[in-house]
Formats: C-alpha cells, structure tokens, sequence
C-alpha cells in the first residue's frame, strides 16, 4: 500500500507540506489512539519541540524528564530556554514514576515529559492525578511505544499530549517523521499555528507568532497511511520476535528479560536484554562477542546527566546508571524473516558459550 499510495502523491504533484494524505493520517491516527486531535510533524523532536513551545514554556520554566531516555526528550526542553530537570526512572519499568517526579516539582516546574522507554508505557494512571494536582502538561514521549496500552487504553490518549516518532527504525516509520496527539483542542490549534511558522490559518503572510517549519510532507503522510493500514501486522510480527529472543533469554541465569508490569502492555520496539549484576561477563563483552559473529547489537542510553551536553552532575541516577550499563537490544524489525531470527539466536548461543568458557 504504501508504494501505490506514494506514487499517487507523487502523480498528483502534491509533494509537499499540503496534501490529502496528510489530513487523512492526522484523521486515522487520532482514530487510532482514541484521542480528537493528531498534528502531523516531520520528526519526533520537532513533535516534543512543539507542544512544549504551543504551552508557552520558555526561560526560566522546568520541565521534568527521566534521566535515561533518548536526548531529544531533553533537547527540546532546551530549545525553549526552559530547563531539563532529571529524574531517576524506576527499576521495573525504567519509566519516571509518582514519587520522583514529586520530589523534582519546584515552583518553576511547568511540565513532566514520561518516557514510555523501550515500549513500556509509564504509569500514566499515577502521574496523572500528580501532574494535575500542581497545574502541570503531562506529555507522553511515545516514540517508542506505538501500540502499548495501560489497562486497555491505547497510547496516544494516555496524557495531555503524546508525542511520536517515525524514525526508520520505529514501529510505523516515513523514514523521518513525527505526530503529537491530544484532545485538548486549544493546545493543538496553538501547534498548527507554530508547525507552519506561525502563519494565521486564515490570514496568509500573517504571523501573529515565531513558529518553526515542522511540517509532515504529503509524500511522509501517504507512506504512513499504507503503514496505518497494515499496523496490525507490523506490531505483531513486532511481538513475535521479541516473545522469541525474550523465550531464549528466559533459559539463561546471566540474563534477564524486561518485566511489563501490569496493567501495562509493552510496544514490540525493540527486543531488550540485561546482563545481570552478577554475570561473569560484562554486557560489552557480550556485545563484542556478538559483533564478532555478525549480530547488531545497541547498548541502551547513557543516563543524560552523565554526558558532556547536560553535565556533568554529581548527583546519582542509580537505575539508569545500572540499566545503561547492563541492558542492549538485539535486531528487531518486521522484515526479519523467520530463518534469520533463527540464525541469529544461533550466533547468539555460540556467543553465549564463547563467553562463559
Ligand atoms: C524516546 C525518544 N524520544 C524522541 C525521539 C526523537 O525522535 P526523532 O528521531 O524522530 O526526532 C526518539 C527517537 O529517535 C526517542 O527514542
């Protein structure tokens, strides 16, 4: 679908930022996440960028972020002047919990970005209640969760404003690309006003706002709408593959397998591995081995407080710290076939006795 529904774009001469394909996603994604509003952007971090900029957050604000995610959660507090204030993520589901966020408020604080990182949704049903006690946008970074749920509910309706991303190696992906959901229909009339540069929707060449270009192309959005139609699928050939690295794992004493922690239903983005505390080997030296034997591997994030953009720091983030260290991910995309998922797991059985011998 995606090929025919690209060439028609291409046919019509609608290439760009305007074009039936893009209504059309916006309209089937909201749909999709059981929310009003999808404001189609061209990547993940204009889509954080964005809401942060339509709720007015600038200089002198804090917005809470987990200190183990991916730097565009932070950038984008940092685009707007505001500062990223991190906090340690919780063991079970590596996501910002209740507790930390509310040790982190101040009275600066504006904002709490949760970060369903490597799928799992964040406890959005204890973050809620926090956030709204203390006049706070709760945003949902699910860049990496498309698909997840928290008890039955889809993400992308879970927050104020959900945030994702298409990336190349995300769940739907138009190679780069991005969309924010919401039902708050104020906030997204403010992002269509700054995505387009500010321009009044009924007034053209007229700025009431700086906004930015962040506009999805309609050639992004028609390969989207192919993706949408087949999302089903691509999520549970997703599933298959991580279920089958996580059963393999599940033998191994020096391994451990992320845990989804109920009422959570964990998006299929990656499959993810710990080495554990006490394993013989490091995780570098497992992924070395790997490497060796021709499987791609990712460690997981650096804590962001540690790196030179944002430190350095001399508080500790013992959870992200550990997970950092321990946890990678192995290839996980819906194009693996079945005998290639299972030359891997070969290589990854040599690997494994190599390394303990
Ligand atoms: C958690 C998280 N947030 C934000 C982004 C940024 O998305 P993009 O690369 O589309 O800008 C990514 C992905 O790359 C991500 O993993």
């Amino acid at each position: 679908m995606e090929e025919k529904y690209v060439a028609d774009a291409v046919r019509s001469g609608w290439v760009s930022s305007t074009g039936p394909y893009i209504d059309r996603f916006e309209a089937e994604f909201a749909a999709r996440c059981g929310t009003t509003h999808a404001v189609a952007v061209n990547n993940g971090t204009s889509a954080l960028h964005l809401v942060l900029a339509a709720a007015g957050i600038g200089p002198g604000d804090e917005v809470i972020v987990p200190a183990f995610t991916y730097i565009a959660t932070a950038n984008a507090v940092t685009y707007c002047g505001a500062t990223p204030v991190f906090v340690d993520v919780e063991p079970d589901t590596w996501c910002i919990g209740p507790d930390a966020v509310t040790a982190a408020i101040t009275p600066r604080t504006k904002a709490v970005i949760a970060v369903d990182i490597y799928g799992h949704p964040a406890d959005y049903t204890a973050l809620r209640p926090v956030c709204s006690s203390h006049g706070l946008l709760l945003i949902a970074d699910a860049a990496e969760s498309l698909g997840g749920r928290l008890d039955g509910a889809p993400v992308g309706a879970l927050a104020d404003a959900t945030t994702f991303s298409f990336f190349g190696n995300k769940i739907l992906t138009s190679g780069e690309g991005g969309c924010v959901t919401t039902a708050d229909d104020e906030l997204a009339a403010k992002m269509r006003l700054f995505k387009n540069q500010g321009m009044d929707p009924n007034r053209r060449y007229f700025f009431p706002v700086i906004g930015f270009n962040y506009r999805m192309t309609n050639v992004a959005a028609a390969i989207l709408c192919g993706q949408l139609e087949r999302s089903e699928q691509l999520i549970s050939r997703r599933k298959d593959i991580v279920s089958t690295y996580e059963r393999w794992a599940s033998g191994k004493a020096e391994l451990e397998v992320p845990r989804t922690v109920h009422p959570a239903e964990r998006a299929p983005w990656m499959a993810s591995l710990l080495v554990s505390g006490t394993a013989s080997y490091t995780r570098d030296q497992l992924t070395a081995r790997l490497a060796d034997l021709g499987v791609d591997t990712r460690p997981f994030f650096p804590p962001l407080p540690g790196l030179p953009a944002y430190g350095p720091s001399t508080d500790s983030w013992p959870v992200s710290e550990q997970l950092s260290r321990r946890g990678f991910n192995l290839p996980t995309y819906p194009d693996l076939t079945d005998p290639e998922l299972e030359e891997i797991l070969r290589r990854l059985d040599c690997a494994f006795r190599d390394i303990q011998a």
